[in-house]
């Protein structure tokens, strides 16, 4: 087929169109982005126990409630010491599915109390193997009458597994007979933007490189709860993180809340990522629903969120923020009111609680950009607001996505009105089974829905795959767009990350007008252009065969002979799997000119990037 773009007319498109959206679920937060890698530290949640937790050297251990922390980490661990044991002894902290040990260096955080002067010994060993991959001394001073906060950093080498765990060891001499109390134990590698409390390197790394432009938290399901008071409430994810209490959050695991607002923030900005700030709207996942005047002390929070976001220091949250390092206001500028409104029983009073929150909320953040958490008109209020966009979620089949594709082309363009596709993934085959892993069928599909996206990106203002990212061991939600373990080499990128690297790295300012040979399907096509005479131009192939393809842009001039192309295609039923990552784009160059076109062969089941640059 012939693809013949025109260098004038189109739309615009908008500069935020690809991102990210991170929820807590599948320890994506604790045991997956973020930094700290031990597990029930603060024995938040409901029934922490003694998980990850193990005696060495026959000490014996208990959650202590008598002895807590802080009024927020309401318990501790017990070391007990009977009597006749001798030499070090402790305990060790297996992590998320074991402790991930690289030849890095790590800082380390513990709480003590208990009478003990002398040395403690802190070390990353294999538990199977006994191999000592860091060990470090450090002298301690600990009294029975508060606890004492220890910090410190080592080296570690290299493990070949995942199968580790942390152990903290101190003189059984000293306590036979008597306990000592532990607590907020925390082992971090080197972070992200080497951030105190921050994210994973390897994991930041391994998502700025889809180079999306915003980021969507805290949630979906994870952003409502259960019950009202067990929604995520921001101010308790804020400060010291020994005054944060966690929660049980929405996927059956305890949240630490260590990534907390202030982290997320920090992650926005060291990765250039504009917030997209959800707020609890009175739903819950349990069927709860706060609302009418009931809801006014929620609104209120919600502008005291803001004023600690925003406020100034002489503001009452706005010192709270600066006491807390951060004198200088975030830049909100866009703020999405609940999640999934349209479920849980929740559409008949969402516009109520949407109007209760937007009313306040615009009234004194008039610039922010409100968006609705349904496209659903019978939830949403009628007339809705001028500038307030909408978001739908979709997880579908490939043939679902396949016939999604034009899902906007005929929708009514509204002044300030917008599209955030906040959740979208290929999560079943066309009978209905699971896809458990991203396949390339399904990514070609998302890839044949993101053209239909791009197409009408004048309207469409946003979109994120969902979710993220998953721990292998501990997901309830699969495909996910990145995954991990604790095994050296397992963050893996799924067929549709590289699918949403490709489209998200490749991003004209202008949508182009095509002429073309054929009709859509089941090739598809977008082409756009950069301010500075750049062309990029997605193909998708849904087809099973190969098709040849012959991009001309006649009107162009200056560009570059020699272009760019880059391809995404695979077996159609072939996905990445941790350790085995077989789906990779490919890159080439194709020698052609703007009157002649670049011809070149897509693959079926293909994702194509063609990038023409000035010369
Ligand atoms: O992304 C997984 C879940 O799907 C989200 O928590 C929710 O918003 C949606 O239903």
């Amino acid at each position: 087929i012939i693809l013949r773009v025109s260098t004038t007319g189109g739309n615009a498109s908008s500069p935020l169109l690809y991102g990210l959206m991170f929820e807590d679920i599948n320890n994506s937060g604790d045991g997956g982005i973020h930094g700290q890698l031990l597990k029930n530290n603060g024995f938040q949640g409901t029934s922490p126990g003694l998980t990850a937790y193990a005696a060495v050297g026959g000490t014996t251990l208990a959650q202590d409630t008598s002895t807590p922390l802080t009024t927020a980490i309401t318990s501790s661990l017990k070391v007990s010491v009977a009597s006749g044991t001798t030499g070090f002894v402790g305990f060790s902290n297996s992590g998320y599915g074991g402790v991930p040990v690289n030849a890095d260096t790590y800082a380390n955080y513990f709480w003590m109390k208990g009478t003990y002067s002398g040395t403690v010994i802190l070390q990353l060993i294999g538990s199977t193997s006994g191999i000592v991959y860091a060990t470090q001394n450090i002298t301690v001073a600990s009294s029975s009458s508060a606890f004492t906060y220890y910090e410190t950093t080592y080296t570690s080498t290299q493990s070949p597994d995942g199968d580790n765990v942390w152990q903290l060891l101190f003189d059984a001499s000293q306590v036979v007979g008597s306990s000592l109390w532990f607590d907020l134990v925390q082992l971090f590698p080197v972070t992200y933007h080497e951030r105190y409390n921050g994210i994973r390197k390897d994991v930041g790394d391994f998502l700025e490189a889809i180079g999306g432009s915003f980021l969507r938290f805290p949630g979906g399901n994870n952003l409502e709860g259960a019950y009202p008071a067990n929604r995520w409430q921001w101010n308790a994810t804020i400060g010291p993180v020994e005054n944060r209490p966690g929660r049980q959050g929405d996927w059956s695991y305890a949240n630490t809340d260590a990534l907390g607002l202030m982290e997320y923030l920090q992650w926005c900005e060291d990765m250039s990522l504009t917030p997209i700030l959800a707020i609890w709207s009175g739903l819950t996942l349990g069927g709860g629903i706060i609302s009418g005047t009931a809801l006014t002390p929620y609104v209120d929070d919600a502008l005291n969120e803001l004023e600690f976001l925003l406020g100034s220091t002489s503001t009452t949250y706005g010192a709270l923020r600066a006491s807390y390092g951060r004198t200088d206001p975030y830049a909100i500028t866009h703020l999405e009111i609940g999640n999934e409104d349209n479920l849980s029983s929740g559409c008949s009073t969402y516009a109520s609680r949407f109007t209760a929150f937007y009313n306040a909320i615009h009234a004194a953040y008039p610039s922010i950009t409100i968006i609705a958490s349904t496209t659903s008109s019978s939830c949403l209020p009628s007339p809705l607001p001028t500038g307030v966009w909408t978001d739908i979620h979709h997880y579908e089949s490939p043939s679902a996505f396949i016939s999604l594709f034009n899902e906007f082309d005929n929708y009514p363009r509204t002044t300030g009105y917008g599209i955030f596709v906040g959740e979208y993934a290929n999560t079943a085959n066309d009978a209905g089974a699971t896809t458990y892993w991203s396949t390339v069928q399904g990514a070609v599909s998302e890839a044949v829905y993101m053209i239909g996206l791009e197409r009408n990106s004048d309207l469409v203002k946003m979109a994120s795959y969902a979710p993220l990212l998953e721990h292998y061991d501990l997901a309830e939600w699969s495909p996910d767009l990145v995954g991990l373990d604790s095994r050296p080499g397992s963050l893996t990128g799924s067929v549709s990350y590289y699918n949403q690297k490709m489209f998200s790295n490749a991003r004209g300012s202008t949508i182009l007008p095509v002429i073309s040979t054929v009709d859509f399907g089941p090739l598809y096509w977008v082409a756009s252009s950069t301010t500075t005479g750049t062309y990029y131009v997605k193909i998708a192939n849904y087809g099973t065969t190969a098709e040849s393809v012959t991009v001309e842009i006649p009107a162009a001039t200056g560009l570059n002979a020699t272009a760019s192309l880059e391809i995404l295609t695979g077996p159609a039923l072939s996905s990445n799997y941790p350790l085995d990552v077989t789906v990779l784009p490919t890159t080439s160059t194709v020698s052609g000119s703007a009157s002649g076109g670049w011809t070149f062969s897509l693959a079926g089941y293909g994702v194509a990037v063609l990038t023409l640059s000035p010369s």
